[in-house]
């Protein structure tokens, strides 16, 4: 595995890193959640993300991962990177989401208790909250530093613009904003447009986060929707999104892919992570062939120009940011 240093911090992070957003809810075996979390540590994923709404049902994720900490890695929590959020709907009445500091650091309280920790190194904003001061949800992050629940604070899906206002109140604050995680693929390049650009200029490290489209930039779907697919499950990705138009860019990609001598899903990897300002792709997977296979896309994050040119005809963006509230708030 290779590390990046996010951003200006003394931190580094895993190229892959692994996110338990889907196949980690009580709906899956306990096995095979632990076949994937060993086998990841083992291949030098450090970082694991969680949110508290992981599941099924909410908060199921940070369980499950909880009680894998406990049987399977008892003794390497200094070897892991651990973070959660929160921001989206949580649980009844009004302070079960978005940004106030009420529900921010309940929530971390609970994520911290589901998960067996004393702390976590990352807590996140998931979301921009246009209706509660900016100063109150990053003050509910700087509380969450200071009172030793986390170590560091980032953000998730905030324009380029907020990002800015946030890095200036953090810095105020005393706890610099270590991090940002925005969606990212080579189907969603919104932070192409200024994101990064901050980004790089304040030292803020970014983990692009679905960055195969939630699966649409494998093979998987190029002759239909296999039924134990996320698609056919139909919760976040629908098969509705599964457009021909799109699958006809696919299916370019995967051609490109095998002149390089990568999978679709290497080099959709290795294609977010070209860019230096992106310090880690942040994948899912639902076996562990699938993490296995995007391991392997470290071997080379090096594109020529003319890659890049190819690539860029169907790397275009499909429409698939339902992350987009968020960010053009
Ligand atoms: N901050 C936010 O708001 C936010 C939002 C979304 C996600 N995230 C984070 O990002 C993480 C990753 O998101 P994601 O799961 O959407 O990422 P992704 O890597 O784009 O999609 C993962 C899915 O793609 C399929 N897949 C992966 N590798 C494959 C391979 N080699 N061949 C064929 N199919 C493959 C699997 O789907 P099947 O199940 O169909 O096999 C897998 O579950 C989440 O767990 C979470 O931590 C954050």
């Amino acid at each position: 595995m290779t590390y990046r240093r996010c951003g200006r911090s003394g931190l580094k992070l895993p190229l892959v890193s692994l996110g338990l957003w889907h196949n980690f809810g009580h709906d899956r075996e306990i096995d095979g959640q632990r076949a994937i979390i060993r086998r990841a540590f083992d291949l030098g994923i450090t970082h694991f993300d969680l949110a508290n709404n992981y599941g099924p049902p909410n908060g199921a994720a940070e369980e499950n991962f909880g009680r894998i900490l406990r049987e399977d890695l008892a003794g390497h929590r200094d070897e892991l990177v651990i973070s959660t959020k929160a921001g989206y709907d949580m649980w009844e009445g009004p302070y079960g989401e978005w940004g106030s500091r009420k529900y921010l650091l309940a929530s971390l309280d609970q994520s911290l208790a589901r998960m067996g920790l004393d702390y976590v190194d990352i807590f996140y904003s998931h979301r921009f909250d246009p209706d509660t001061p900016l100063e109150e949800t990053l003050g509910a992050l700087d509380t969450a530093v200071k009172s030793g629940r986390a170590l560091y604070v980032g953000i998730s899906s905030y324009s380029g613009q907020r990002t800015e206002e946030a890095v200036a109140i953090l810095r105020r604050m005393g706890t610099p904003l270590l991090i940002h995680q925005p969606s990212y693929s080579m189907l969603n390049r919104w932070i192409e447009e200024d994101l990064l650009d901050v980004l790089g200029r304040e030292g803020v490290g970014a983990i692009a986060f679905s960055p195969l489209a939630q699966g649409m930039l494998t093979t998987k779907y190029l002759d239909g929707i296999p039924a134990d697919s996320r698609a056919a499950e139909g919760r976040f990705l629908t098969t509705d999104m599964i457009t021909p138009e799109r699958i006809a860019h696919v299916r370019r990609l995967n051609e490109i892919a095998g002149e390089r001598g990568q999978s679709l899903a290497q080099m959709a990897l290795a294609w977010t992570l070209r860019d230096e300002r992106v310090t880690s792709a942040l994948i899912g997977a639902s076996s562990v062939k699938q993490l296995e296979e995007n391991v392997a896309a470290i071997g080379d994050v090096e594109f020529t120009a003319e890659e890049l040119a190819a690539i860029d005809r169907d790397a275009v963006d499909a429409g698939i940011n339902i992350w987009q509230q968020s960010s053009d708030a």
